[in-house]
Parts: structure tokens; sequence; C-alpha cells
């Protein structure tokens, strides 16, 4: 496939008939990679579709790529969620091309916001360091407790709870429209990458 032919832009609500596809999508790469990644029902991402604040890959009529935000604590934060890209659309970019165009949905929708991701993927680190996320502790994200309900549908809930919310195996990344961009660093990504696996060995001792 020629990945100059893959569109990506904001979800309209004609999209909508693409939510179980896309429920499907995140389901299968979560049972795959055995690790954190939230269920959405088809109800839910049909409303982020609806809702203007979703951004759909389209190969012609087939959804190939999605990702969605939602604002939390009053609007003070908004996160990117729900990253996923078909398996045969992989490693062409697209992942790149959706989290630019949900950045620029955030930035445009909630211009005040401070935007987060959590997440274990090193390809969603890469990505967020390069546009001027950085890495934070939980603490420096929402506390807004509908939010962290959200992670209910993942593996590894049960570690956030055991740690009161302040940790768990994903990295918090933070993206301050009142700081500075800081300086964009390859390492990062690898570095938070290690932390992430080295907490889990520990954790797994426990
Ligand atoms: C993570 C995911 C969205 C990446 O999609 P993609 O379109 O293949 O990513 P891209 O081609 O845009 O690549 C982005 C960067 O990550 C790197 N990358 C992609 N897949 C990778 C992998 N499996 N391991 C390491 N690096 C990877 C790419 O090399 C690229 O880095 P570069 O620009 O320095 O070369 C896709 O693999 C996926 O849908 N996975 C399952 C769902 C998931 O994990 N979502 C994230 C939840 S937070």
């Amino acid at each position: 496939m020629k990945p100059d032919k893959v569109t990506v832009e904001f979800a309209r609500e004609e999209h909508a008939v693409h939510a179980e596809r896309i429920c499907n999508l995140i389901y299968e790469s979560a049972l795959q990679r055995g690790t954190g990644i939230a269920r959405r029902s088809n109800d839910y991402i049909s409303s982020k579709i609806t809702g203007g604040k979703a951004v759909v890959a389209l190969d012609g009529e087939k959804l190939v790529g999605f990702s969605y935000i939602e604002c939390w604590g009053h609007g003070d934060y908004v996160a990117t969620s729900g990253l996923i890209v078909d398996p045969e659309y992989r490693h062409l970019g697209l992942a790149g091309r959706i989290k630019e165009k949900t950045f620029e949905l955030a930035r445009m929708r909630f211009p005040y916001a401070k935007i987060f991701s959590i997440t274990t993927s090193l390809p969603v680190m890469k990505l967020n360091s390069r546009m001027g996320y950085k890495p934070v502790t939980f603490s420096e994200l929402t506390d807004d407790e509908e939010f962290w309900q959200g992670c209910k549908g993942c593996v590894n809930f049960d570690i956030l709870q055991r740690n009161n919310r302040r940790m768990c195996l994903c990295t918090g990344m933070l993206f301050d429209p009142g700081q500075p961009l800081p300086a964009n660093n390859a390492a990062t990504p690898y570095l938070m990458l290690l932390k992430n696996k080295i907490s889990k060995i520990f954790r797994i001792k426990h």
C-alpha cells in the first residue's frame, strides 16, 4: 500500500460507522501486546467521533488509524488517547501523522489546556518527545477521577490502584503551552522505556 494515499483528517459524523472496527483494532492490539491499552466501547468511540474530538486515517473507505482527545479537570487538561494503526499500515509514519493532527485538534479546541498522554509505547514516547511533551510524574497530570477510572479496562489497573494512582507502567508525558519547549533529546524516549521496564521488574518481584 502507498502511504501517500492515506488521508489523516479530523473525524466527522459519518465516520462513526468505523467505531466498531476501531474498538476491534484496539482490542486485538491489547491482546497481542499483552499490556496496557484500555478498552473502549463502541458508544464511547462514536461519541468522540460525533463530538469532533477524533482524528481518522483513511485509505479510501477503509479506516486504518485513529486517535481521540478528551478534556479533563474542567478543561485544564486535555488527553490524547486511543492511538491505533492497522497492523498492515504500520512503520509508514502514519502514527506520526495522526499524532500531529490530534495535537492540532487539541490546541485548536482547548488552546489553554495542558496536553498529556500516558503510554508504555516507545513509538508514542518518541513522537511525543518530538512534539515538545516532557515526561512527568502522575501527580502533574489531571486529578480528574473520571480520567483515571478510564484505566479500568487496562490489564495493569491493579498496579495503578496499588500505588494510589501515583505511578503505573505507563509513563506520563505533558505538553504545557505556558512553558518554553524543552530541547528535543533523542535519547529521552529510550530512557523512559528503560525506566518503565525496570519498574515493571521491580513490581513483579513484589
Ligand atoms: C504504536 C503504533 C501506533 C505506531 O504506529 P506506526 O504508524 O507504525 O508508527 P510510525 O510509523 O509513525 O513510527 C513512529 C516512530 O516509532 C518507531 N516505531 C514504530 N513501531 C515501532 C516498534 N514496534 N518498536 C520501536 N519503534 C517503533 C518508528 O521507527 C518511528 O520512529 P522514527 O521516526 O524515529 O523512525 C502502532 O504500532 C500501533 O497501533 N500499536 C498498537 C496500539 C498502541 O500501542 N497504541 C499506543 C497506545 S498509547
